[in-house]
């Protein structure tokens, strides 16, 4: 069983992915994160997006260990902006394909995978078994991430949030490669009034009603 998420920032596909996984015994990778470690690592390796090659983003990418535990520090609005900015650039993105379709081919108990993120169901595994795009007004998801960073200790402004989400929204849509986009046989959630517990039931009602048994013809 393998399930892809995609969604706009902040409009719970972590969170869904994770819970929905744990519910249904899979294994999550939260794809976003991937892009954020290797944001991480152009800000440690003080590598500049502007000028830097090929090359040396191919070195950057598959040197990282991606299945170490990288910490709270991935989940910065630094980080988060810098992520946005790594994910446009096409060797980025082709180093890390693979591995996420390794994870979800092998994943590590055997069962079956949840990945979230913003290519998944389009380009990633585009033959995925059941696909979720999650989205919410912009002014909610701007509000559910401040509360994230000023839980993490960050002092920032409800306006630079909202101001951070919707350049992130409009640069994942617009890059040339893999945009974010829901797959045409994607099931929408609009998340805007509906907390973790509510969307996590609609997924596993449309999962049941999807993979109810037909009933013969004519019985
Ligand atoms: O948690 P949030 O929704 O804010 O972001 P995230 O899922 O951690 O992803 C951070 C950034 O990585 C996004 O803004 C995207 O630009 C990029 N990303 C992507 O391009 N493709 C993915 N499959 C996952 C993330």
């Amino acid at each position: 069983m393998i399930i892809a998420i995609d969604g706009t920032a902040a409009s719970g596909k972590g969170t869904l992915g994770r819970t929905l996984a744990m519910r249904l015994g899979l294994d999550h990778l939260d794809t976003g994160q991937l892009y954020r470690a290797v944001g991480l690592a152009v800000k440690q390796a003080d590598l500049d997006l502007e000028t830097a090659c090929d090359d040396a983003l191919k070195a950057l990418v598959e040197g990282l260990d991606l299945s170490q535990n990288f910490g709270p520090e991935l989940r910065s609005s630094e980080i988060g902006e810098l992520a946005s900015k790594v994910a446009a650039i096409p060797q980025v993105r082709t180093s890390l394909l693979e591995k996420q379709r390794d994870f979800a081919q092998q994943p590590p108990h055997g069962k079956g995978a949840v990945l979230d993120g913003r290519d998944i169901g389009s380009v990633v595994l585009p033959d995925a078994d059941a696909k979720f795009f999650i989205d919410a007004a912009a002014d909610i998801r701007a509000t559910r991430r401040h509360l994230e960073l000023k839980a993490r200790g960050e002092d920032i402004d409800f306006s630079e949030v909202l101001s951070d989400i919707i350049k992130r929204d409009c640069r994942d849509k617009n890059r040339t490669v893999a945009p974010l986009i829901a797959a045409s046989d994607a099931f929408f959630i609009d998340s805007s009034d509906k907390n973790a517990e509510e969307v996590l039931a609609i997924c596993l009602d449309h999962l049941d009603s999807e993979h109810e048994p037909q009933a013969a013809n004519g019985l």
